[in-house]
């Protein structure tokens, strides 16, 4: 690891003045000792948002969204840490200073600094030869122009030329003090029988930034249709590039992705400029091959909604199917565009006016699991053994979801599309997550008192003890874990007795009232799970759940990855009472007053036995008076809750 030495950071930060970096992205005017302006991070018409010149701090009162300089541009421009640093010391033109451990580590940073210094000093050339020298006009930019690129796309994209001469490059480099050595290691220039030439010689040149923008690399695109040369070549891997873990376009992207909350992916180069000319920034190219996890992960620094965009070729998309699980099982919504036959983006896009470009994409996007389910079933017709394997094959996919409310949405839609009963595919999917604990946890055992069916046609048990207040505890931990940290949508009563909408998080909600009440929890591990949301709570912060999954105590993490795990259940008064499960939006709304209000229910009935039993042992007037007193009170709420209860589950 090479650091920005402590140094740096220090002076980095007494040099930032806060009011100037978010004075670059928010309009902000005085206010007393403070600044204010219309808070970017959620919708506001009066000024909320709230900076402290002198405390270097800002924070929004309508959002709660609150930071330092750094927190700032890491909310707001999606920058890593580090990233937020270099943009400062760009900002205030203060040198970064890099510690290494070692003398090798010292080694390696130069020339990783070297091979960015000479990416930026290729890609200037490149860029220079384009313009303004007459091979570079004649062949490179009448090419482009031919194809239809506009100006300001191909300086937004800094494309570029290599000459046809094969050292042009290399001899610019060498006379401009650049060192054989590292020519070759960026693999800008090939070294044979002695000879140094040109990589990239008589291509048009598409350069490869990093998220944050630096240029590690490059593609060349062939101009004439020479069929002994490839039409594409691209730098190899690097110090400072790696394929797997780039995104062609990124750069450009980054901002448009977070802000439309959607990432389009495509193929190639010229799919990402001929998008951007049609006014979609939001789009990235996995240059040809499928997407890594790295490549993944980097996407979803922005968003979680990716949408694929292919051309028509239903083998094609088929053997995809495999690289999009993964983007699946890392949690993301999965969209499908599909371009009519022969078409791609880019021949799309030049055949049609921008704004039929972004209202196809609109109206074809058509969801993952939805869209497989539909190809695959055209080739099932009538063939029972063909629609076994289908049904395998979409609860596969399903099962990877790692969120269980979602899950369940897809098991009752897929279970629609394929006309089978929705028990069936939920079995199914119960089976595979099983196996995948099992596989990662080989240690952990079977689970007490949860109705585990190992057998896929066995209905799904309920095992729970009907007095025991098991079930209720656990499905508030499970949903404290799952969902503590969305946002329930509430109405309240304002000071003028309105009604009036409000936000609150989930984990937030349930801890308060569970606190209001007093009520606790007998099971130990949830108890012990409780307390530490009550703790985060009092730090006003949210846990993340895998703090309970890696978390010390063995049977805290058994039981979050158990409950993490375990697919959707519908509760027992759902499954008593025969309650469809609502699909709105109201859904989180209802399982976790569900939840709360069940939980309540069972502790009074606890509550109320125990006092009932006390009183009848009990011999003193008095006592039995008081307890007396104490029962007609605790009815009273029991009914309360009861009602409120019956009041979700009967709507
Ligand atoms: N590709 C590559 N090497 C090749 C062919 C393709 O690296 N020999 C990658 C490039 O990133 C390319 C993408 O795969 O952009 C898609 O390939 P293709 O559709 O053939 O190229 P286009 O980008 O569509 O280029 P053009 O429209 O100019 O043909
Ligand atoms: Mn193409």
């Amino acid at each position: 690891m090479i650091m920005i030495s402590r140094d740096t950071i220090d002076t980095i930060i007494s040099s930032t003045r806060i009011e100037e970096v978010i004075g670059d992205f928010v309009t902000l005017r005085r206010r007393g000792a403070n600044v204010i302006g219309l808070c970017p991070f959620h919708n506001e018409k009066t000024p909320s948002f709230t900076v402290s010149p002198t405390k270097g701090i800002y924070k929004c009162f309508g959002c709660g969204k609150a930071g330092n300089a750094v927190n700032f541009l890491m909310e707001h421009e999606h920058f890593t840490y580090p990233e937020a640093l270099r943009y400062l010391a760009n900002k205030y033109q203060i040198e970064i200073e890099e510690e290494a451990q070692t003398p090798e580590m010292q080694q390696e940073l130069s020339e990783r600094e070297s091979l960015y210094n000479l990416n930026q000093f290729a890609r200037d050339f490149y860029e220079k030869t384009l313009h303004e020298t007459e091979e570079g006009k004649a062949i490179g930019l009448s090419y482009l122009k031919e194809r239809g690129v506009r100006d300001d796309i191909i300086r937004k994209f800094q494309l570029g030329y290599n000459p046809s001469t094969w050292d042009a490059f290399t001899k610019y480099a060498l006379d401009n003090g650049y060192k054989l050595d590292y020519l070759v290691k960026s693999g800008l220039t090939l070294q044979k029988d002695n000879r140094a030439y040109d990589r990239f010689h008589s291509r048009i040149i598409f350069p490869i930034h990093t998220a944050s923008g630096r240029v590690v690399g490059f593609g060349g695109r062939i101009l004439t249709t020479e069929k002994n040369r490839p039409k594409y070549v691209n730098s190899p891997d690097s110090d400072v590039y790696n394929k797997s873990k780039s995104l062609y376009g990124i750069f450009f992207a980054r901002n448009a992705i977070a802000s439309k909350d959607t990432c389009f992916l495509v193929e190639g180069y010229t799919d990402v400029i001929s998008l951007n000319q049609a006014g979609i920034e939001n789009v990235v190219a996995s240059s040809g091959t499928s997407l890594t996890q790295d490549q993944i992960r980097m996407i979803r620094r922005y968003t979680k909604n990716i949408t694929i965009l292919y051309d028509g070729d239903p083998a094609g998309i088929k053997a995809s199917f495999r690289g999009i699980d993964m983007i699946v099982e890392e949690g993301m919504n999965v969209k499908i565009v599909l371009f009519p036959e022969g078409e791609d983006p880019d021949s799309y896009s030049r055949d049609h006016h921008p704004a039929e470009v972004q209202e196809f994409i609109a109206n074809a996007a058509d969801n993952f699991i939805l869209f497989k389910t539909h190809l695959l079933l055209k080739e099932t017709e009538g063939d029972p053994i063909k629609k076994a394997v289908l049904i395998k094959e979409i609860v596969n996919t399903i099962g990877l979801i790692p969120d269980g409310i979602t899950r369940t949405l897809y098991i009752k839609e897929c279970a629609v599309l394929m006309n089978v009963p929705e028990q069936v595919l939920m079995n199914e999917v119960r089976k595979i997550l099983r196996n995948k604990i099992k596989k990662t946890f080989p240690e952990l055992k079977k689970p007490e008192g949860i109705g585990w069916t190992e057998d896929q046609t066995a209905p799904f048990q309920e095992t729970y003890d009907i007095a025991s207040d098991e079930y209720q505890e656990r499905e508030i931990i499970r949903i404290l874990l799952l969902y503590g940290d969305d946002v329930l949508p509430l109405t309240r009563k304002n000071d003028d007795d309105e009604e009036e909408a409000y936000t609150v998080k989930v984990a937030e909600f349930a801890v308060l009232d569970i606190l209001h009440d007093e009520l606790t929890f007998e099971n130990p591990v949830y108890a012990a799970v409780f307390a530490e949301y009550v703790k985060a709570h009092q730090e006003k912060r949210i846990p993340d759940r895998n703090e309970f999954i890696s978390h010390n105590d063995p049977d805290i993490a058994h039981t979050a990855v158990d409950l993490v795990f375990t697919p959707y259940e519908l509760s027992i008064n759902w499954k008593k009472n025969n309650i469809h499960v609502n699909v709105e939006e109201n859904r989180m709304k209802e399982l976790v007053f569900t939840a709360i209000l069940s939980f309540k229910s069972k502790k009074l009935d606890k509550i109320i036995t125990a006092k009932l039993k006390e009183m009848q042992e009990s011999s003193d007037p008095k006592d039995q008076e008081l307890l007396l007193n104490e029962l007609k009170n605790l009815k009273d709420s029991s009914i309360v809750v009861n009602r409120e209860l019956g009041r979700i589950i009967t709507r």
